[in-house]
């Protein structure tokens, strides 16, 4: 099977705008950094969701789905961007969020109201003593609602939160393929690309993409926000096996295509921590671009220690993924880390 025969269903403008960090790469003294600007994909504030997102809703809309069901965290990009790609293509979204529910909704909450989800529904974390607990009774709420709609006569299409791994990874190879042309047009080759890593879906798609379009070429270097780099390590190689048995492909993948970094999580998932608020300033007060507090301040984080340490030495070109998640910064929790209140 070929990349390109696979159903999609554009909702994205792309490619998306790659930019060069002229005032970082000179307060760092190099390599040179790019960014990958995927939170500028044209729909709802944008990130890595939507290239995901065209391929579960061309697989929706071919299942003629009358109805999205999906699930995330209080503040999930994946629900947001899940809630504006349904709505251009006509279709509603049930969403099932774990959490407390706010008394006033603030940053992906707020947008997702905007965007007018037809329900949204809630998991109280209070019942479980592990996050893994409470995301696992999330995906299976999220399973009843669509019992429920099929009974009210509805054709539900489930979207797991950040996407199936298929998807996310033939998502994720097609922006190495859009990055190449574009470092190609500069005359230049990306020597590694780093990303936040939560579910692990885009970076196993960048490493597939590193190994289908550029001979594994490019160091694909994943900072995780959440779980332990060895349960990420294992969840990539068995998602890249599978995306490489769709396509048919049979190609070995070496362990050393496969690297995490679990040291910038901090105390927990969404818990700012000071590295996380100093990239986020740092990135605002260099370049003017704005991350989020979730995932790539934590991964930028990662990016500034590992090049201060040495760990990406020999690498001259060194591309970003701005995965998006902006919103978060002006959520109840998040806010408070960047402004604590007047002195
Ligand atoms: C802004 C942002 N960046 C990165 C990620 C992580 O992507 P993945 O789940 O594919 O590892 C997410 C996932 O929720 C996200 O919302």
């Amino acid at each position: 099977m070929q990349l390109g025969k696979i159903p999609r269903i554009r909702l994205g403008e792309y490619p998306t705008p790659l930019a060069e960090l002229t005032n970082l790469t000179r307060r760092l003294g190099g390599p040179r950094l790019f960014m990958k600007r995927e939170d500028l994909v044209g729909i709802a504030l944008g990130g890595n969701k939507v290239r995901k997102l065209e391929y579960a809703l061309a697989e929706a809309l071919a299942q003629r789905a009358t109805a999205i069901v999906t699930s995330g965290a209080v503040q999930s990009n994946h629900v947001r961007l899940t809630i504006a790609c349904a709505n251009r293509l006509g279709l509603k979204t049930y969403a099932v969020l774990r959490g407390e529910r706010p008394s006033a909704p603030t940053g992906n909450l707020l947008l997702d109201h905007i965007l007018g989800a037809a329900e949204i529904h809630w998991v109280d974390p209070k019942a479980f003593s592990t996050r893994e607990e409470l995301v696992q009774a999330t995906e299976a709420r999220a399973q009843e609602l669509a019992e429920e709609l099929r009974r009210r006569g509805e054709r539900p299409y489930v979207i797991p939160n950040g996407c199936n791994p298929l998807h996310s990874a033939l998502a994720y190879a097609g922006c190495v393929l859009e990055l190449l042309e574009q470092m190609r047009a500069l005359n230049l080759a990306p020597d590694g690309i780093v990303t936040a890593c939560g579910t692990a879906g885009t970076q196993t798609g960048l490493i597939l993409g590193s190994l289908l379009f550029a001979q594994g070429q490019i160091r694909v270097v994943g900072v995780s926000v959440s779980a332990r780099a060895e349960v990420l390590r294992e969840r990539i190689r068995r998602n890249l096996e599978e995306a490489l048995r769709f396509l048919g492909l049979d190609l070995p993948i070496p362990e050393e295509a496969i690297e995490v970094h679990d040291g910038y999580v901090g105390p927990g998932y969404a818990v700012p921590t000071p590295e996380m608020k100093r990239a986020v300033e740092l990135l605002a007060r260099t370049e003017g671009i704005l991350l989020d507090p979730v995932y790539t301040g934590k991964a930028m984080a990662g990016l500034l220690d590992l090049l201060e340490k040495g760990v990406l030495k020999g690498m001259e070109n060194v591309v970003f993924l701005h995965t998006g998640g902006v919103p978060a910064l002006f959520a109840d929790t998040q806010a408070p880390a960047f402004y604590p209140g007047p002195a």
